[in-house]
């Protein structure tokens, strides 16, 4: 049985053994993982951590914002990093799901390496948990953070990588969050990709389709409150479909709205919505977006589906 408290204990020595009196960056994205890890750390190193806020421009809608508040609240060091411009050029001709998780990757350690120099530190604590290891090891995915485990050596982006939860699976990190007493809004979020919208936009990741997709999945999640799902999100289509707008058809695009349940992602069940509900979300996502021309739903379990699309 999962004692969070004791292993809280036994983290906190750890961490505070290792990083002695030299100096720890987090990357807190804001998702589960992250957070926990920056305030454990936090807890055992206090002013030796600053906590950076990557701004990729692939968050959800107002998800810097959020960042940013919860970690002054916590009293953590923290620094906001607006490397939007940077990211989506490494986007620029990729359409290949492997191939955009790694040009993330690259982005995501070449800024953080960036910082981490300027901050002059030597380690970078990180959210990797056990799912993220394992799913890497077997080659299901590359996790964008998943390093030494791949045979990537960290020294040569310059530090040393911390990894606290990396032996825990969701529903011990979230406990592990509670008992550290962080706020339901932290602790009880649904998870999100690291590499976020870039996932969710099928084909090449623009800011303008990047834009779609983040108004499409502020409706998924504002029309889904409540319903206790393990995720909940749109996906934008590669493609295009013939609609109507304005009384002229149109090639427009076309959204995914995906809601499953699951307990760990390993497995996951497409969540039967009241139709009245889904009706509701495509109404919505069709009138607010002026590019969308067909909203669809995904009623396909994990496996044969993955829960992204990517
Ligand atoms: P799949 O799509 O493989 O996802 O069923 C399982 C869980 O992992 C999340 N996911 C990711 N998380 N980096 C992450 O940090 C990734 O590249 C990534 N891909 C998928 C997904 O949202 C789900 O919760």
């Amino acid at each position: 049985m999962f004692n969070a408290k004791e292993f809280i204990e036994n983290s906190l020595k750890e961490i505070r053994e290792i990083v002695g009196d030299k100096k720890v960056i987090s990357a807190c994205s804001g998702g589960v993982d992250s957070t926990v890890t920056t305030y454990l750390v936090h807890k055992a190193v206090g002013k030796k951590l600053i906590a950076i806020f990557i701004d990729d421009g692939l968050r959800r809608e107002g998800e810097p914002e959020f960042v940013m508040r919860v970690l002054k609240s916590f009293g953590v060091k923290s620094r906001y990093v607006d490397a939007k411009k940077e990211f989506f050029e490494v986007f620029k001709g990729k359409t290949d799901a492997e191939e955009k998780r790694k040009a993330f990757r690259d982005k995501f350690y070449k800024t953080l390496g960036k910082v981490a120099k300027e901050e002059k530190i030597d380690f970078i604590a990180q959210g990797t948990i056990k799912a993220d290891v394992i799913e890497t090891t077997q080659g299901i995915k590359s996790q964008h953070n998943v390093l030494s485990q791949i045979g990537i050596n960290p020294e040569i982006y310059g530090y040393k990588i911390l990894e606290p939860l990396r032996e825990l699976f969701k529903p011990e990190v979230r406990e592990v969050g509670r008992e550290l007493g962080l706020p339901a809004e932290v602790t009880e979020r649904m998870p999100f990709p690291g590499p976020a919208l870039s996932l969710r936009v099928l084909g090449i990741v623009t800011p303008e389709r990047v834009a779609i997709v983040r108004k499409a999945t502020q409706i998924v999640e504002e029309e889904t409150r409540g319903l206790g799902t393990f995720q909940n999100f749109a996906v934008l289509h590669n493609d295009k479909a013939t609609g109507i707008k304005n009384g002229k058809r149109v090639y427009g695009d076309i959204i995914t709205v995906r809601i499953v349940e699951s307990v760990d992602a390993v497995t996951a069940k497409a969540k039967q919505v009241p139709y009245e509900k889904l009706w509701r979300i495509s109404k919505r996502i069709t009138d607010e977006i002026p590019s969308v021309v067909r909203c669809l739903y995904d009623i396909t379990d994990k496996p044969p589906s993955t829960i992204e699309f990517e």
